[in-house]
Protein backbone atom coordinates (compact mmCIF):
# COMPACT_ATOMS: atom_id res chain seq x y z
CA UNK A 1 0.00 0.00 0.00
CA UNK A 2 1.83 2.99 -0.84
CA UNK A 3 0.78 6.02 1.59
CA UNK A 4 -1.26 9.13 -0.02
CA UNK A 5 0.08 12.75 -0.05
CA UNK A 6 -1.70 14.95 1.97
CA UNK A 7 -1.19 16.70 5.24
CA UNK A 8 -1.05 14.04 7.20
CA UNK A 9 1.10 14.51 10.91
CA UNK A 10 -1.61 17.36 11.01
CA UNK A 11 -4.56 15.53 12.16
CA UNK A 12 -7.87 18.15 12.98
CA UNK A 13 -11.07 16.31 14.92
CA UNK A 14 -13.38 14.70 12.20
CA UNK A 15 -15.70 11.96 11.64
CA UNK A 16 -16.44 9.10 8.67
CA UNK A 17 -19.61 6.65 8.72
CA UNK A 18 -20.37 3.30 6.73
CA UNK A 19 -23.38 1.16 6.90
CA UNK A 20 -22.88 -2.81 7.01
CA UNK A 21 -24.14 -5.18 4.71
CA UNK A 22 -26.19 -8.32 4.10
CA UNK A 23 -25.37 -10.98 2.05
CA UNK A 24 -28.60 -12.60 0.40
CA UNK A 25 -26.69 -15.94 -1.47
CA UNK A 26 -22.52 -16.86 -1.92
CA UNK A 27 -20.84 -16.65 1.22
CA UNK A 28 -18.20 -18.92 1.62
CA UNK A 29 -18.12 -20.21 -1.86
CA UNK A 30 -17.40 -16.77 -3.28
CA UNK A 31 -13.72 -17.19 -1.24
CA UNK A 32 -13.18 -20.07 -3.80
CA UNK A 33 -14.11 -18.24 -7.07
CA UNK A 34 -17.86 -18.10 -7.48
CA UNK A 35 -20.10 -14.71 -7.33
CA UNK A 36 -22.29 -13.86 -4.52
CA UNK A 37 -24.79 -11.52 -4.16
CA UNK A 38 -24.89 -8.80 -1.44
CA UNK A 39 -26.30 -5.36 -0.78
CA UNK A 40 -25.19 -2.30 2.19
CA UNK A 41 -27.66 -1.93 4.81
CA UNK A 42 -28.38 1.43 6.73
CA UNK A 43 -27.11 -0.35 10.15
CA UNK A 44 -23.67 0.40 10.30
CA UNK A 45 -21.00 2.25 12.34
CA UNK A 46 -19.56 6.23 13.09
CA UNK A 47 -16.12 7.40 14.04
CA UNK A 48 -15.13 10.42 15.53
CA UNK A 49 -11.39 11.11 15.40
CA UNK A 50 -9.69 13.54 17.27
CA UNK A 51 -5.62 14.16 17.59
CA UNK A 52 -4.30 13.39 20.74
CA UNK A 53 -0.91 14.47 22.55
CA UNK A 54 1.86 11.71 21.82
CA UNK A 55 1.99 8.56 19.85
CA UNK A 56 -0.88 7.33 22.11
CA UNK A 57 -4.32 5.80 19.42
CA UNK A 58 -6.79 4.96 22.16
CA UNK A 59 -10.49 4.20 21.58
CA UNK A 60 -12.86 5.95 24.09
CA UNK A 61 -9.59 7.39 25.77
CA UNK A 62 -8.10 3.96 26.55
CA UNK A 63 -5.61 1.55 24.71
CA UNK A 64 -7.67 -1.24 22.84
CA UNK A 65 -7.92 -4.02 23.26
CA UNK A 66 -8.37 -6.33 20.72
CA UNK A 67 -5.15 -7.28 19.32
CA UNK A 68 -7.40 -7.25 15.85
CA UNK A 69 -8.38 -3.80 16.78
CA UNK A 70 -4.66 -2.29 17.20
CA UNK A 71 -3.24 -3.90 14.32
CA UNK A 72 -6.64 -2.19 11.97
CA UNK A 73 -5.89 1.12 13.71
CA UNK A 74 -1.83 0.61 12.50
CA UNK A 75 -2.98 -0.11 9.34
CA UNK A 76 -5.82 2.55 8.53
CA UNK A 77 -2.66 4.69 10.27
CA UNK A 78 -0.38 3.69 7.36
CA UNK A 79 -2.12 3.66 4.55
CA UNK A 80 -3.21 7.11 5.09
CA UNK A 81 0.89 8.24 5.74
CA UNK A 82 0.07 9.47 9.43
CA UNK A 83 3.84 9.30 11.25
CA UNK A 84 4.25 6.70 14.18
CA UNK A 85 4.10 9.75 16.85
CA UNK A 86 0.76 10.61 15.64
CA UNK A 87 -1.75 9.86 18.20
CA UNK A 88 -5.45 9.93 17.98
CA UNK A 89 -8.33 8.82 20.33
CA UNK A 90 -11.53 6.92 18.19
CA UNK A 91 -14.86 7.69 19.68
CA UNK A 92 -16.77 4.68 17.96
CA UNK A 93 -20.25 4.11 18.28
CA UNK A 94 -23.33 2.38 16.04
CA UNK A 95 -26.29 0.42 15.47
CA UNK A 96 -25.34 -2.66 13.60
CA UNK A 97 -24.89 -5.74 16.25
CA UNK A 98 -21.28 -7.01 16.04
CA UNK A 99 -19.68 -9.96 15.15
CA UNK A 100 -23.00 -11.54 13.73
CA UNK A 101 -22.45 -11.61 9.81
CA UNK A 102 -23.69 -8.19 9.16
CA UNK A 103 -20.45 -6.57 8.52
CA UNK A 104 -19.27 -4.96 11.51
CA UNK A 105 -15.99 -4.96 11.17
CA UNK A 106 -16.01 -3.87 7.41
CA UNK A 107 -18.35 -1.01 8.53
CA UNK A 108 -15.83 -0.49 10.90
CA UNK A 109 -13.05 -0.43 8.31
CA UNK A 110 -14.54 2.20 5.98
CA UNK A 111 -15.67 4.48 8.46
CA UNK A 112 -12.24 4.10 10.23
CA UNK A 113 -10.69 5.23 6.50
CA UNK A 114 -12.88 7.95 5.87
CA UNK A 115 -12.58 9.20 9.47
CA UNK A 116 -9.02 9.56 9.36
CA UNK A 117 -8.82 10.20 5.73
CA UNK A 118 -10.79 13.82 6.77
CA UNK A 119 -8.92 14.44 9.77
CA UNK A 120 -6.04 14.08 8.36
CA UNK A 121 -7.26 16.41 5.41
CA UNK A 122 -6.58 14.54 2.74
CA UNK A 123 -9.02 13.66 -0.05
CA UNK A 124 -8.85 9.79 -0.78
CA UNK A 125 -10.37 8.89 -4.51
CA UNK A 126 -12.47 5.91 -3.89
CA UNK A 127 -10.17 2.85 -5.23
CA UNK A 128 -7.79 4.29 -2.88
CA UNK A 129 -10.15 4.35 0.31
CA UNK A 130 -11.19 0.72 -1.16
CA UNK A 131 -7.93 -0.08 -0.97
CA UNK A 132 -7.41 0.95 2.60
CA UNK A 133 -10.48 -0.09 3.78
CA UNK A 134 -9.61 -4.09 2.32
CA UNK A 135 -6.34 -4.10 4.01
CA UNK A 136 -7.73 -2.90 7.45
CA UNK A 137 -10.37 -6.20 6.85
CA UNK A 138 -8.13 -8.11 6.63
CA UNK A 139 -6.70 -7.63 10.59
CA UNK A 140 -10.10 -8.94 11.41
CA UNK A 141 -10.47 -12.05 8.80
CA UNK A 142 -7.26 -13.21 7.73
CA UNK A 143 -7.58 -13.27 4.04
CA UNK A 144 -11.12 -12.23 3.07
CA UNK A 145 -12.91 -12.39 -0.19
CA UNK A 146 -13.61 -8.50 0.04
CA UNK A 147 -17.75 -8.58 -0.52
CA UNK A 148 -18.43 -7.21 2.89
CA UNK A 149 -16.08 -4.04 2.54
CA UNK A 150 -17.55 -3.25 -1.39
CA UNK A 151 -21.30 -4.26 -0.40
CA UNK A 152 -20.28 -1.46 2.69
CA UNK A 153 -18.73 0.96 -0.07
CA UNK A 154 -21.64 0.96 -2.55
CA UNK A 155 -24.08 0.37 -0.57
CA UNK A 156 -26.51 -1.04 -2.98
CA UNK A 157 -28.05 -4.12 -4.08
CA UNK A 158 -25.14 -6.20 -6.25
CA UNK A 159 -23.27 -9.08 -7.76
CA UNK A 160 -20.16 -9.77 -6.36
CA UNK A 161 -16.91 -11.59 -7.70
CA UNK A 162 -13.33 -11.68 -6.03
CA UNK A 163 -11.71 -11.32 -9.63
CA UNK A 164 -8.45 -10.07 -9.43
CA UNK A 165 -9.83 -7.64 -10.21
CA UNK A 166 -12.59 -7.73 -7.71
CA UNK A 167 -15.88 -6.69 -9.50
CA UNK A 168 -19.26 -5.27 -7.99
CA UNK A 169 -22.40 -4.78 -10.63
CA UNK A 170 -25.46 -3.18 -9.22
CA UNK A 171 -28.86 -5.55 -9.25
CA UNK A 172 -31.88 -3.78 -9.77
CA UNK A 173 -34.73 -6.03 -8.46
CA UNK A 174 -38.28 -5.40 -10.57
CA UNK A 175 -40.00 -5.94 -7.15
CA UNK A 176 -38.61 -4.48 -3.69
CA UNK A 177 -36.84 -7.53 -1.83
CA UNK A 178 -38.92 -7.96 1.50
CA UNK A 179 -36.24 -9.23 4.02
CA UNK A 180 -36.13 -10.61 7.81
CA UNK A 181 -32.95 -10.48 9.66
CA UNK A 182 -33.14 -12.50 12.95
CA UNK A 183 -30.04 -12.63 15.24
CA UNK A 184 -30.04 -16.07 15.98
CA UNK A 185 -27.19 -17.13 17.66
CA UNK A 186 -24.04 -16.10 19.64
CA UNK A 187 -21.14 -13.92 18.13
CA UNK A 188 -19.16 -15.27 15.77
CA UNK A 189 -15.39 -15.08 13.80
CA UNK A 190 -16.09 -15.05 10.45
CA UNK A 191 -12.17 -15.99 10.08
CA UNK A 192 -12.51 -18.92 11.91
CA UNK A 193 -14.95 -20.60 9.90
CA UNK A 194 -13.24 -19.43 6.61
CA UNK A 195 -9.92 -20.74 7.65
CA UNK A 196 -11.46 -24.21 8.90
CA UNK A 197 -13.28 -24.36 5.55
CA UNK A 198 -10.19 -23.59 3.50
CA UNK A 199 -8.09 -25.61 5.10
CA UNK A 200 -10.72 -28.62 4.41
CA UNK A 201 -11.33 -27.27 1.15
CA UNK A 202 -7.76 -27.51 0.57
CA UNK A 203 -6.91 -31.13 1.81
CA UNK A 204 -9.88 -32.81 -0.43
CA UNK A 205 -10.67 -30.27 -3.20
CA UNK A 206 -13.00 -33.02 -5.07
CA UNK A 207 -15.46 -33.20 -2.40
CA UNK A 208 -15.35 -29.65 -1.57
CA UNK A 209 -15.65 -28.10 -5.05
CA UNK A 210 -18.71 -29.73 -6.52
CA UNK A 211 -20.83 -28.02 -3.70
CA UNK A 212 -19.10 -24.44 -4.23
CA UNK A 213 -19.92 -25.07 -7.72
CA UNK A 214 -23.52 -25.70 -6.92
CA UNK A 215 -24.03 -22.72 -4.71
CA UNK A 216 -22.53 -20.80 -7.63
CA UNK A 217 -25.42 -22.00 -9.63
CA UNK A 218 -27.97 -20.82 -6.99
CA UNK A 219 -26.72 -17.11 -6.80
CA UNK A 220 -26.84 -17.03 -10.84
CA UNK A 221 -30.63 -18.65 -10.66
CA UNK A 222 -31.24 -16.07 -7.84
CA UNK A 223 -29.97 -12.96 -10.08
CA UNK A 224 -31.72 -13.57 -13.32
CA UNK A 225 -35.38 -14.01 -10.25
CA UNK A 226 -34.65 -10.94 -8.66
CA UNK A 227 -34.42 -9.18 -12.05
CA UNK A 228 -37.58 -10.51 -13.10
CA UNK A 229 -38.95 -10.16 -10.02
CA UNK A 230 -39.44 -13.73 -9.26
CA UNK A 231 -39.95 -14.41 -5.20
CA UNK A 232 -40.79 -17.62 -4.87
CA UNK A 233 -37.58 -19.16 -7.22
CA UNK A 234 -35.23 -16.80 -4.98
CA UNK A 235 -36.55 -17.99 -2.16
CA UNK A 236 -36.55 -21.53 -2.72
CA UNK A 237 -32.46 -20.97 -3.87
CA UNK A 238 -31.88 -19.26 -0.69
CA UNK A 239 -33.01 -22.35 1.05
CA UNK A 240 -31.39 -24.49 -0.69
CA UNK A 241 -28.32 -22.41 -0.34
CA UNK A 242 -28.72 -22.52 3.26
CA UNK A 243 -28.72 -26.73 3.22
CA UNK A 244 -25.12 -26.86 1.40
CA UNK A 245 -23.77 -24.27 3.67
CA UNK A 246 -25.20 -26.43 6.60
CA UNK A 247 -23.39 -29.43 4.56
CA UNK A 248 -20.00 -27.38 4.24
CA UNK A 249 -20.36 -27.03 8.32
CA UNK A 250 -21.13 -23.53 8.98
CA UNK A 251 -24.48 -23.60 10.30
CA UNK A 252 -25.51 -23.92 14.11
CA UNK A 253 -28.47 -25.67 15.51
CA UNK A 254 -29.81 -22.38 16.64
CA UNK A 255 -29.07 -20.93 13.17
CA UNK A 256 -31.06 -24.10 11.57
CA UNK A 257 -33.96 -23.59 14.36
CA UNK A 258 -34.73 -19.95 13.18
CA UNK A 259 -35.03 -21.20 9.29
CA UNK A 260 -37.29 -23.42 10.16
CA UNK A 261 -39.90 -20.93 12.05
CA UNK A 262 -39.31 -18.51 9.63
CA UNK A 263 -40.36 -20.87 6.63
CA UNK A 264 -42.92 -21.96 9.37
CA UNK A 265 -44.62 -17.96 9.61
CA UNK A 266 -44.61 -18.24 5.75
CA UNK A 267 -40.72 -17.38 4.70
CA UNK A 268 -40.55 -17.91 1.04
CA UNK A 269 -36.97 -18.79 1.77
CA UNK A 270 -34.38 -18.58 4.35
CA UNK A 271 -31.02 -18.87 5.37
CA UNK A 272 -27.60 -18.17 7.52
CA UNK A 273 -26.14 -15.02 6.04
CA UNK A 274 -22.46 -14.05 6.50
CA UNK A 275 -19.58 -16.45 7.81
CA UNK A 276 -21.78 -18.54 9.94
CA UNK A 277 -20.82 -20.62 13.05
CA UNK A 278 -23.42 -18.51 14.58
CA UNK A 279 -24.65 -14.96 14.06
CA UNK A 280 -27.89 -14.08 11.84
CA UNK A 281 -30.10 -15.59 9.37
CA UNK A 282 -31.94 -13.72 6.42
CA UNK A 283 -35.45 -14.89 5.67
CA UNK A 284 -37.25 -13.63 2.53
CA UNK A 285 -41.29 -12.70 3.43
CA UNK A 286 -43.97 -13.37 1.81
CA UNK A 287 -45.58 -9.90 2.01
CA UNK A 288 -43.92 -6.95 4.02
CA UNK A 289 -41.03 -7.89 5.89
CA UNK A 290 -41.73 -6.19 9.28
CA UNK A 291 -44.98 -8.44 9.54
CA UNK A 292 -42.30 -11.90 9.29
CA UNK A 293 -40.17 -9.86 11.72
CA UNK A 294 -42.66 -8.84 13.99
CA UNK A 295 -43.54 -12.85 14.18
CA UNK A 296 -39.88 -13.65 14.91
CA UNK A 297 -38.84 -10.98 16.91
CA UNK A 298 -38.03 -12.40 20.65
CA UNK A 299 -35.79 -10.28 23.66
CA UNK A 300 -33.09 -12.99 23.27
CA UNK A 301 -33.32 -13.18 19.36
CA UNK A 302 -34.06 -9.64 18.33
CA UNK A 303 -35.43 -9.37 14.22
CA UNK A 304 -35.76 -6.55 11.96
CA UNK A 305 -37.25 -5.87 8.54
CA UNK A 306 -34.45 -4.65 5.39
CA UNK A 307 -36.30 -3.61 2.49
CA UNK A 308 -34.17 -3.40 -0.76
CA UNK A 309 -36.16 -1.24 -3.50
CA UNK A 310 -36.96 -2.25 -6.82
CA UNK A 311 -35.76 0.51 -9.76
C1 LIG B 1 -18.48 -13.10 5.36
O1 LIG B 1 -19.40 -12.04 5.48
C2 LIG B 1 -18.54 -13.70 3.99
C3 LIG B 1 -17.63 -14.90 3.76
O2 LIG B 1 -17.87 -15.38 2.44
C4 LIG B 1 -16.17 -14.53 3.93
C5 LIG B 1 -15.65 -13.65 2.80
O3 LIG B 1 -16.24 -13.63 1.71
O4 LIG B 1 -14.63 -13.03 3.01
C6 LIG B 1 -17.94 -16.02 4.73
Amino acid sequence: MTAPSGRAGVLSTARGEAGGKLILLGEHAVVHGQPAIAAGISAGTRIEVSPAPGGRRTVGGADPVDPRLVRAIAIAAEGLGLPEGQGFDLAIEGDLPDAVGLGSSASLSVALTRALAGAAGTRLPSGKVADIAHAIEGAFHGTPSGVDVTAVLHGDLGWYEVGPPRRWESIVPSRPLELVVVVADARHDTGRTVGSLRERAATSPGLYRPLFDAIGSLVRESRSAIERGDAARLGEAMTLDHGLLRTLGVSTPALDAAVTEAMALGALGAKLTGGGGGGAIVALAPGEGRTLAALLDRPDRPAFAVRLPSA
